[in-house]
C-alpha cells in the first residue's frame, strides 16, 4: 500500500489541531520523552533478537518514534493515520529509515484488511479515540496479525479502576490547566475541548479483559507517567 491523499482532511481546522498537539508533545506535557525512551529500549531488545516488521497505528508524524527506529531499525515500517497533514510530515521524520510505507487509512480498517504479519504492532496515544467495541475489534485484529511471540505495544491514557469517564476527565482537564503552563489560554481551551469530546480511555481491568478476549497476554506495565501508560501485550 502507498500513501493516498484522496481523503481530504486538510482543512484549516484539522491543521490547527495537529499543530497544537505537536506543540504540546514538543513541550513534553504528555511525557513523550520518557515514554519514547522506554519504547526505544523495547525495540532495541526486539532488534537484538533478529529482523522485525513493525506496524504503527495512529502514527501521526512519527516524530517521536522515528529516532527510536534509528537505533533499532526494523526490516519494514508501516505507519497508518487518518491525517494527511501528519503523514506528509512523517515522510520527513522517517527519512533515512529503509522500507517505510505510510497509509492514509483508518487504523482499525488497516489492521483488519491487511494480510501481512507483524512482529511488533505499536500505537501511541491513538486507541483512546475508539469506543469500547472498536478497541475490542482492534485488539482482536492485532492478535491475528501478530507473528507468534509478537508484541502489541500500546502507549495511551488509562482510567484508574473504578473511575468513571467524567471523573477521569475532571482530573485530566485539571492536570492540563495546572501543568500545561506555556500553552496560550485560547489554545489550552481548544485542547481541553478536544480531550473532553474525543478521549475515551479504558481502565487497566477493561484492557486486560479485551486482551483476554483477543487471546493476547495480560498487559505488562512497562512504565507509567501519571495517566500515560506504556503497556505490552504478547501474542
Ligand atoms: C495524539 S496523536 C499521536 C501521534 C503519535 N502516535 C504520538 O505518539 O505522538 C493521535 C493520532 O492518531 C490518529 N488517529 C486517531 N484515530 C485514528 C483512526 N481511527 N485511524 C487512524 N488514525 C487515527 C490521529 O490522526 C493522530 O495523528
Amino acid at each position: 500500500m502507498s500513501l493516498s491523499l484522496t481523503q481530504d482532511d486538510n482543512t484549516a481546522l484539522f491543521r490547527k489541531a495537529w499543530t497544537l498537539y505537536d506543540a504540546i508533545s514538543e513541550k513534553n506535557y504528555m511525557f513523550h520523552r520518557e515514554i519514547y525512551g522506554h519504547v526505544t529500549r523495547v525495540l532495541q531488545e526486539r532488534h537484538a533478537q533478529g529482523p522485525y516488521h513493525l506496524l504503527d497505528l495512529g502514527c501521526g508524524n512519527a516524530r517521536f518514534l522515528a529516532p527510536c527506529l534509528q537505533t533499532a531499525p526494523p526490516a519494514s515500517y508501516d505507519g497508518v493515520d487518518l491525517s494527511a497533514s501528519a503523514l506528509d510530515e512523517a515522510h520527513t521524520y522517517l527519512n533515512g529509515i529503509s522500507n517505510t510505507a505510510l497509509h492514509h487509512k483508518d487504523m482499525l480498517k488497516a489492521v483488519e484488511d491487511t494480510d501481512s504479519a507483524f512482529d511488533v504492532i505499536f500505537t501511541g496515544f491513538a486507541v483512546h479515540h475508539l469506543d469500547a467495541a472498536g478497541k475490542q475489534r482492534l485488539f482482536s485484529a492485532c492478535a491475528e496479525r501478530l507473528a507468534p511471540g509478537g508484541q502489541f505495544i500500546m502507549v495511551d491514557v488509562v482510567r484508574e479502576d473504578g473511575q468513571t469517564r467524567e471523573q477521569y476527565l475532571d482530573g485530566y482537564l485539571n492536570f492540563m490547566r495546572m501543568q500545561w503552563t506555556e500553552v496560550l489560554p485560547e489554545h489550552l481551551e481548544e485542547a481541553c475541548n478536544h480531550v473532553a469530546a474525543y478521549d475515551f480511555p479504558e481502565t487497566l481491568a477493561d484492557l486486560t479483559q479485551m486482551a483476554k478476549q483477543a487471546a493476547l497476554s495480560e498487559p505488562q506495565l512497562i512504565s507509567r507517567y501519571e495517566q500515560h501508560y506504556i503497556l505490552r501485550f504478547t501474542a
